[in-house]
């Protein structure tokens, strides 16, 4: 396939030595004379492992050539990938500078083509990307329509710098953010040679996937810096404690934890967050990341408030209150504190949890929830049709698999306010539905 690389920086030069030496006829294009030059030469303009033998082969192989003519290079090729600079800007927003740059004159360029040109997204840009910008103003500059007379594809790159022609070979995953019902054959076809999975999903989920994934590289690092220096100050092999908790791969190093929904509690994470803090204080040790893992839980039960108040003041009826379903454990569960600021404001409130009755609660469970909510039994419902009768707005926080059926047929004029992210419900016609996670 005949594919032009706009920006050979860092993702741009791997591109371009990798795919020529898949075959392809590749052109890539820079503003800056002196990379356009140094590829033309067959030198790489980037210092990464493999990457001179690949650029130097399809050099002098004749499969890849250098320009700084963006509109020869778009003319002469089927596909363009976009792998330009998306620098921070003085707030910290991404800079769309250079992206909006090449896509105007691919835009441009297409105009004069008789055949489809497909564009492919390789830097990394924010969701929405795709729909709210890149794929008008190719259709304003072209004068063509999407999905007829061009193709666009975001798929973000996964590599990192000093493995990066390593990675491009064996990436996790292949990510094409595409339009429904476009499987990605083109970029199928030119990664032929490249191995593992190959996932489409629509334009913003692809575009969402590498900011999470940085950010969850960056707080990972930070997590595991600031952890380290705390054993440390205390005398512990950190560096044995990280490998033996990284051999946990059901809870620690898994799926577990990540999946969006409501503020976490129970009687275990705030507790021993508070006395690693504590400890991290007796030593002098800076922990500034870990200080802001319980005032970020707390904001989401103070955005889960706001979003019931903005539905204004009317009964409300609460589904789960322990900090978790299954349990009856109510010691600082997110759900008892959102209970406590609605009551605190005089609101009407019902609450179903299949699990807590205030009967069987004993010792520091007991004692907590008398001290939080005097007078629990009075606001227990026995079912989900005695909590949801009179109330206005339902509030699912969690339940059972076995009381979502009542739930669904108790549920009528109600409006739903949905923390945890039940598919039953959004998915169910006619609710006045809101996720807040989802
Ligand atoms: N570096 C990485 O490890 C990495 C990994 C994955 C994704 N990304 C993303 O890929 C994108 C590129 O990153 P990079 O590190 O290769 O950047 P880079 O700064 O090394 O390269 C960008 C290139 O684009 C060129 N450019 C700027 N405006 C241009 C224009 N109008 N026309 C043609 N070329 C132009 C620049 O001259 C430069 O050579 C970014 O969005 C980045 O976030 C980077």
């Amino acid at each position: 396939m005949r594919i032009s690389v706009l920006g050979i920086g860092y993702v741009g030069a791997v591109s371009c030595g990798c795919l020529a030496s898949f075959g392809h006829e590749v052109v890539g294009v820079d503003v800056a004379p002196d990379k356009v030059e140094m590829l033309a030469r067959g030198q790489s303009p980037i210092v990464e492992d493999e990457i001179d033998r690949l650029i130097a082969e399809g050099v002098t192989g004749g499969r890849l050539r250098a320009t700084t003519d963006i509109a020869d290079a778009v003319a002469n090729t089927e596909v363009s990938f976009i792998s330009v600079g998306t620098p921070s800007g003085p707030d910290g927003s991404v800079s769309m500078r250079a992206v909006d740059e090449v896509v105007a004159s691919i835009g441009r360029e297409m105009r004069g083509k008789h055949s489809v040109h497909t564009v492919v997204m390789r830097s990394t840009v924010p969701p929405g990307t795709a729909e709210d910008r890149v794929i008008p103003m190719l259709e304003q500059a072209s004068g063509k329509r999407h999905g007829a007379g061009f193709a666009y594809f975001s798929n973000p790159e996964f590599l990192r710098e000093g493995s990066s022609v390593r990675d491009f070979h064996a990436p996790p995953y292949t990510l094409i953010g595409a339009a429904p019902g476009d499987d990605g054959a083109v970029l199928r076809e030119i990664y032929a040679g490249v191995g593992g999975a190959v996932h489409v999903a629509p334009y913003r989920v692809a575009e969402s996937v590498k900011y999470l994934a940085n950010a969850y590289h960056a707080v990972k690092l930070a997590f595991a810096n600031e952890g380290g220096a705390i054993l440390a100050s205390l005398g512990v092999d950190a560096r044995a404690a990280f490998r033996l908790f990284c051999e946990d791969r059901v809870l620690n190093i898994s799926p577990a934890y990540l999946t969006p929904g409501f503020a976490f509690g129970g009687s275990c994470l705030p507790k021993d967050i508070r006395s690693l803090l504590a400890l991290a204080d007796q030593a002098n040790v800076p922990a500034p990341f870990l200080n802001q893992v319980l005032p970020s839980n707390r904001a989401i039960i103070e955005r889960s408030f706001e979003a019931i108040v903005a539905h204004g003041r009317q009964p409300v009826a609460l589904f789960g209150l322990a900090f978790k379903q299954g349990t009856d454990d109510l010691r600082e569960s997110p759900f008892v504190i959102l209970a406590e600021r609605l009551l605190g404001r005089g609101y009407d409130l019902r609450i179903f949890d299949r699990s807590v009755q205030v009967a069987r609660l004993t010792g520091s469970n007991r004692a907590y929830i008398e001290r939080e909510i005097p007078h629990l039994e009075r606001l227990l419902a026995p079912d989900p049709a005695a909590a949801l009768e009179g109330a206005g707005l339902a509030v699912l926080g969690h339940i059972g698999r076995d009381d979502r059926p009542a739930l669904l047929g108790a549920l009528r004029a109600h409006k739903v306010l949905d923390l945890a992210g039940i598919a039953e419900v959004r998915d169910r016609p006619g609710i006045a539905y809101q996720g807040l996670c989802w």
